[in-house]
């Protein structure tokens, strides 16, 4: 058996077993990778993605059978093209897409660096894009087909810093909205995942206070068990996700009392 026909029969147990063959973008590490790991030990089959190579091989060493490396850069179109067609040769089907690549850049002293903008709508948008487009046509082979996303609760309000990644989480959220509606007649399920902070490399050099900051695999546990539901948003921690979403309701306390106790600037550069 070569290992190609080894693979696919490892995909085909896993359906005749009642699992899922699910793909997790920006598996490499943090919440992807924990996802991976709870994925796997529930028995599915995952295919993982990522740019580093190495990393997801690492992660693939345990259980071979139950995971497929393929690696890409999801904001390269040419690499998402090679990187479909070798999708469709581990499956034919696929009942879970969970896109979680992605990076966060923030901006000092409003800079407005057009070049920090693209690279991080990049991964956080187009990624997503090219990860639907590639997904799609094997979500439409599995009877509970699930395309999910990882946005961020920073897209609730405008934080300060924050406004290549959160607008790039909030296009994200409307892009969501506008496939949910479009796909309202038909068998799919699109799911918004916003976590607070998570302890990852991602949140790593971050130089203000995280407020509840959870683990990769309690953002991970959060997530499956918000995807075995019916909700349309996952949204965690509560204890950060309902002031937020209540201060974007009160928009001005927000602006006028909140925003001017966390934001650097002090004066608008004038050259
Ligand atoms: N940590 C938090 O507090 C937090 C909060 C809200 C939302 N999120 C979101 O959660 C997701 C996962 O982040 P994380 O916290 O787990 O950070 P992380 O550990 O840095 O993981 C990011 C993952 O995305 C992959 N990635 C980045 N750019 C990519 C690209 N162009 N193509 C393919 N893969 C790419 C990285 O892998 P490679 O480097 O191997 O490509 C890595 O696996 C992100 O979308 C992030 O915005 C995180």
């Amino acid at each position: 058996m070569n290992r190609q026909t080894e693979v696919l029969s490892s995909a085909d147990s896993a359906r005749l077993a009642g699992k899922k063959i699910v793909w997790v973008t920006g598996a490499s590490s943090g919440i992807g990778e924990a996802l991976v790991r709870q994925l796997v030990e529930e028995g599915h089959f995952v295919i993982i993605s990522g740019r580093n190579r190495d990393a997801l091989l690492t992660i693939q060493q345990p259980t071979p059978k139950l995971i497929r490396v393929l690696p890409c850069d999801v904001g390269d179109d040419g690499a998402m093209s090679d990187a479909g067609r070798a999708l469709a040769e581990i499956t034919d089907q696929l009942d879970l897409v969970i896109a979680c690549a992605g990076i966060c850049e923030y901006e000092d002293d409003l800079k407005l660096d057009i070049e920090l903008y693209r690279r991080v709508f990049n991964a956080n948008f187009f990624g997503v894009v090219n990860t639907l487009h590639y997904a799609l046509p094997l979500l439409a082979n599995s009877r509970t087909p699930v395309f999910a996303a990882v946005g961020s609760l920073s897209s609730v309000v405008g934080f300060p810093r924050a406004e290549a990644y959160g607008a790039s989480k909030a296009a994200l959220s409307y892009f969501l909205d506008a496939v949910r509606a479009d796909t309202s007649r038909v068998r799919l399920r699109t799911v918004l995942i916003r976590p607070g902070f998570i302890d990852t490399p991602l949140t790593e050099s971050n130089d203000f206070s995280m407020p509840f900051l959870m683990s990769p695999q309690q953002a991970a546990q959060r997530i499956l068990r918000g995807l075995e539901g019916k909700r349309s948003i996952i949204d965690f921690p509560r204890r950060l996700s309902w002031p937020l979403r209540l201060l974007g309701f009160f928009r001005p306390v927000w602006y006028k009392l909140c925003a001017p106790r966390i934001t650097r600037i002090r004066k608008l550069r004038n050259t």
